[in-house]
């Protein structure tokens, strides 16, 4: 290495920065996991890029766009379902674990999306369907063909409690009872979801070998880990006791209920356990949706001896759904300081896009920017949402008839479905969104000729080139991946701010969460500093912003501001 590189590599290392290939290994000099470098990425493959035109996504149209997504500073993606699937649930009902729709394309291209991706450094998730299976799956073909068939008892058949009725009263989480009766054995089989997803039955242990195998047989090639869908409803109580009946009815004109008896039972854990020696076998990491109330639920799926998931989602923090400084402060403390990795999110494919939720209509622009300062600076690894880095925004159906989703068709007008959070990636301004020249299986809203990658890609202001910039930063500041979490001036109810910690660096990070310009000043005292002076790295404020004394900073409405702390 000749002396001039050396010196600047040894400057860059000692203000905490850290070369981007470092960030990719396995496993870091200090003991970080890949997963808690990387910035992961939600690709709903219907909706992402279409190679051949026939209106919904595919497997190469996502190999297509591996060069955007390394630019942008992604370094693993999770597919949502991509395996055969009749679809009714959009491959949340799959009919074969171990092949791939022939809508996206074939395993050949499963291989060169796997084989271009690791070439980029991005590693590839997939989504294991864990609770149920498809109604076409032949495991279920089978087990419905009779009482003594060879898979009757993979899943849950009981007898009806008397002529109509089912077995007890518990619902599907997708409206009406979680049970159908099938003529062909007079007995009713069991779902959390749809009926056309027939649950399989955890406790037995022919079903825990087969679908273990199945992830043995995606890591083998070469699949870095899984999303883990709907963990918390594996197992029903063997009495089947009725859940507890509540006051009022639900979206879907149902008896509100506690699902007690057949969600969050504690076997799930032991399954965890089990699932995650194979993936410790194979390097691979766990991430789970993880839906909780609280912390203390969150925690247990980090396993008591970190043996069960590495990356739980955190969805408490999604439900803030307000910029509310006070509340993300308490939920970033509680997970910051749960024992585990946290887990940010933001978006997903099954709720309203943040930049609705969080949007004021106004300034929604700015305030997709001031989301992404707070999840993507926080001690933890961040999981994007495709569209969010473009201020991608909801298109929710107007009319019963447009509806895909089918939980839209069942509880329209209350519950207008999932597809307005699922629409085609906007890549141009021109027709579909640059999406396909065909017809696109859900609508691209009116905003897609202002917000859409290429758009994006020539405004320095967009909100796409603040998400590169500012993932750019994360992934060569050691301070921002690995710093420890501090937070600043804590009863301040519009702006959050937050030192990030490592070793002798810092980094300072400041959130105006409201549509006021903020006078906000620091007391670093506690970290030593008298009168720190600051290094601006990055901020959203439209007047250049000067580095220098950190005693008080005016903070635009909504303005992002990051700097470095210097003694
Ligand atoms: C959770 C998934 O995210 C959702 O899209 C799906 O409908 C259910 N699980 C059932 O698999």
């Amino acid at each position: 290495m000749d002396k001039k590189l050396l010196a600047s590599f040894v400057l860059l290392l000692s203000f905490g920065f850290v070369p981007t290939a470092w960030a990719q290994k396995a496993v870091d000099s200090e003991g970080h996991q890949w997963w808690q470098h990387a910035v992961f990425y939600e690709i709903y493959p219907r909706s992402f890029a279409d190679s051949n035109n026939d209106g919904v996504g595919d497997l190469s149209g996502i190999t297509s766009k591996l060069d955007y997504l390394k630019q942008l500073g992604v370094d693993a993606i999770w597919i949502t379902p991509c395996f055969p699937s009749p679809q009714v649930d959009f491959g949340y009902d799959v009919s074969d674990y171990e092949n791939i729709d022939p809508m996206y394309g074939t395993l050949k291209d499963f291989d060169r999306l796997a084989s271009e991706a690791s070439k980029r450094g991005i590693r590839i998730i997939l989504d294991f369907v864990m609770n149920h299976t498809s109604d076409k799956h032949p495991w279920f073909l089978d087990s419905r063909s009779s009482k003594s068939a060879a898979h009757r008892n993979w899943y849950l058949w009981r007898d009806g409690k008397g002529a109509g009725q089912p077995p007890n009263n518990w619902e599907s989480t997708f409206g009406h009872s979680a049970w159908t009766l099938d003529p062909k054995t007079n007995q009713y089989y069991y779902h959390y979801f749809y009926p056309q997803q027939p649950d399989l039955n955890w406790r037995n242990p022919a079903v825990e070998k087969a679908m273990f195998d199945v992830t043995r047989w995606w890591y083998r090639r070469g699949v870095a880990g899984f999303r883990l869908d709907a963990v918390d409803t594996l197992f029903e109580d063997p009495d089947l006791r009725d859940n507890p009946v509540l006051a009022g009815t639900n979206k879907y004109g149902d008896p509100n209920m506690e699902d007690k008896y057949n969600k969050k039972l504690p076997e799930v854990h032991e399954v965890l356990q089990d699932l995650r020696r194979v993936a410790d076998e194979h390097g691979a990491v766990l991430i789970g949706e993880t839906w909780t109330d609280d912390i203390d639920e969150l925690k247990q799926y980090y396993g008591e001896h970190s043996n069960e998931l590495q990356m739980p989602m955190d969805f408490m923090f999604t439900e803030i759904n307000k910029l509310s400084p006070p509340k993300f402060r308490k939920q970033i403390a509680a997970v910051d300081s749960a024992g585990g990795w946290p887990v940010f999110v933001i978006s997903n494919h099954d709720i309203v896009r943040s930049y609705v939720r969080y949007g004021d209509g106004q300034h929604n622009d700015r305030i997709a920017k001031l989301m992404a300062g707070l999840y993507l600076t926080l001690r933890g690894t961040p999981i994007m949402y495709y569209g969010e880095e473009i201020g991608m925004t909801n298109n929710d159906a107007t009319r019963q008839e447009e509806v895909k989703d089918p939980i839209g068709k069942i509880g329209w007008p209350e519950e207008k479905g999932r597809d307005g959070e699922r629409t085609p990636m906007q890549w141009t301004d021109g027709p579909n969104a640059g999406f396909t020249s065909g017809k696109p299986w859900l609508p691209v809203p009116p905003t897609s000729t202002s917000h859409n990658v290429a758009s994006e890609l020539k405004n320095p202001n967009s909100i796409l080139e603040f998400y590169k910039r500012l993932l750019a930063l994360r992934h060569q500041s050691r301070t921002l991946l690995d710093g420890q979490y501090i937070p600043l001036n804590q009863d301040d109810p519009n702006v959050l701010s937050y030192l990030r910690k490592y070793k002798h660096e810092m980094v300072l990070v400041a959130l105006n969460m409201s549509e006021e310009a903020h006078k906000v000043s620091f007391d670093l005292s506690g970290q030593g500093l008298v009168s720190p002076k600051s290094k601006l790295l990055l901020t959203t404020a439209s007047e250049p912003r000067k580095d220098g004394a950190l005693r008080e900073l005016s903070l635009e409405p909504f303005e992002v501001y990051l700097a470095e702390i210097l003694k």
